[in-house]
């Protein structure tokens, strides 16, 4: 399953990817800002990477205005790395190097066409392990 969270900066964005990746066959749950309402960033980073440190989410997505408000709450949760993409390449590289869990974006900042490239990119690739697991180990 994968978990896909917004405050109201991100909303429309989300409701995009969330769409696309259903079509994509992905099992996918949402949280966070209802009809475009206004809500705390901190609030559904919290819940969202909670769903992903009890392993009930494979991965999630975070999305806010511009996605580093949210990928900054993220980041203070032990065991959740979160990466803030605006291509594709940083979307396969903090996942081939990173072992990134959670992808943030701007939902202010990045289109709903590259957005859903970014979100298949990073869902798709692997981790590539050896050396990286050890500067893994070391943010830990
Ligand atoms: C909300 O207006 C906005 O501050 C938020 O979505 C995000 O961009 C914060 O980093």
């Amino acid at each position: 399953m994968i978990m896909i969270g917004s405050d109201h900066g991100g909303y429309a964005l989300r409701k995009e990817l969330v769409e696309h990746l259903r079509e994509q066959g992905y099992e996918v749950s949402e949280t966070g800002s209802v009809n475009g309402e206004s809500v705390d960033y901190p609030d559904v980073a919290k819940e969202v990477c909670a769903k992903v440190l009890s392993g009930e989410a494979e991965k999630a997505l975070l999305i806010c205005g511009t996605g580093i408000g949210i990928s900054m709450a993220a980041n203070k949760i032990r065991g959740i790395r979160a990466a803030l993409c605006t291509d594709c390449y940083m979307a396969e590289f903090t996942r081939r190097h990173n072992n990134a869990n959670v992808l943030c974006m701007g939902g202010r900042v990045t289109g709903p066409g590259t957005a859903c490239k970014i979100a298949d990119t990073f869902l798709t690739t692997e981790f590539e392990g050896g050396r990286h697991q050890r500067r893994i180990d070391k943010l830990e």
